[in-house]
């Protein structure tokens, strides 16, 4: 079983718009895979539908060999606290928490009781994602990318097997940007697989594979296997140019 999420025909209809229309998607353990479509083509709803957030209307999801939708709501949740991790285009922290204990909380909500270790684990975290020294600011005293790396941080205490991320560099200026993508590069690299929405060529260039959604649905797929050899750039201008066919 090497899948890790695996989309059937999911549809998802909001009153009588159709926003996912029948959509195959199978994500491998460890791949890294990056959509990229127009506004309003139904990227966020689609990583909403595979991770379990939100149900379907239609079609299944699975999570490994598990379908979604025969979990009960706290088995699903379950599922997505220990298994996935979550980032967004702004995190939403908590503002009477400071940085630390945003980043404690879903290992607290999972009912992980080992304080000393929670707090090397978090630490440990900042340390890599080069936040280490911002503890016990608020959440109003760090830069937006700081603020974003305490989100990683916070997605990554429960060790998740996957990353969903819905434009997670879009509030970012592309220094920023390309550090949160280094390290998620790494994670990916250490094997936690990524499911990533972007505007981004720079940062969709980083992924094994392209989907790109219009309408509700893939009309491409781009293979960028890093076997492939080719540099950044290059993966760049292929990336720009299948944005461009696609009318991005
Ligand atoms: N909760 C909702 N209720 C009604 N319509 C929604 C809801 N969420 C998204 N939509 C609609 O679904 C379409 C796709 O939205 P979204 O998945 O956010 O697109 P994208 O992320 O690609 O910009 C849009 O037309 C949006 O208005
Ligand atoms: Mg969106």
């Amino acid at each position: 079983m090497n899948k890790i999420i695996t989309g059937k025909n999911v549809v998802k209809t909001y009153g009588e718009a159709n926003v996912l229309n029948g959509v195959n998607a199978e994500i491998a353990k460890g791949e890294f895979v990056a959509v990229m479509g127009p506004s309003g083509s139904g990227k966020s709803t689609l990583l909403f539908a595979l991770s379990g957030m939100d149900d379907v209307s239609d079609g299944s999801v699975m999570f490994c060999d598990t379908e979604l939708s025969s979990l009960k709501e706290h088995e699903l949740a379950d599922v997505r606290r220990a298994k996935m991790g979550f980032i967004f285009q702004q995190p939403t922290m908590l503002k009477n928490l400071n940085i630390l204990d945003n980043i404690l909380l879903p290992a607290m909500n999972a009912g992980k009781k080992d304080t000393a270790k929670l707090l090397q684990k978090a630490k440990a975290l900042m340390k890599k994602t080069g936040i280490d020294g911002l503890e016990n600011r608020d959440i109003t005293e760090v830069s937006g990318g700081q603020l974003q790396r305490a989100g990683i941080c916070r997605a990554l205490m429960n060790e998740p097997e996957i990353l969903f991320a819905d434009e997670p560099t879009g509030a970012l200026n592309s220094k920023s940007a390309e550090e949160i993508m280094d390290l998620l590069a790494n994670l990916n690299e250490e094997g936690t697989a990524i499911l990533l929405v972007t505007h981004d060529a720079k940062v969709a260039a980083r992924a094994d594979r392209i989907l790109f959604t219009k309408d509700g649905n893939f009309v491409f797929e781009l293979s960028l296997q890093r076997s492939s050899g080719m540099d950044m750039e290059a993966r760049v201008e292929k990336v720009l140019a299948q944005m461009a066919a696609v009318g991005i």
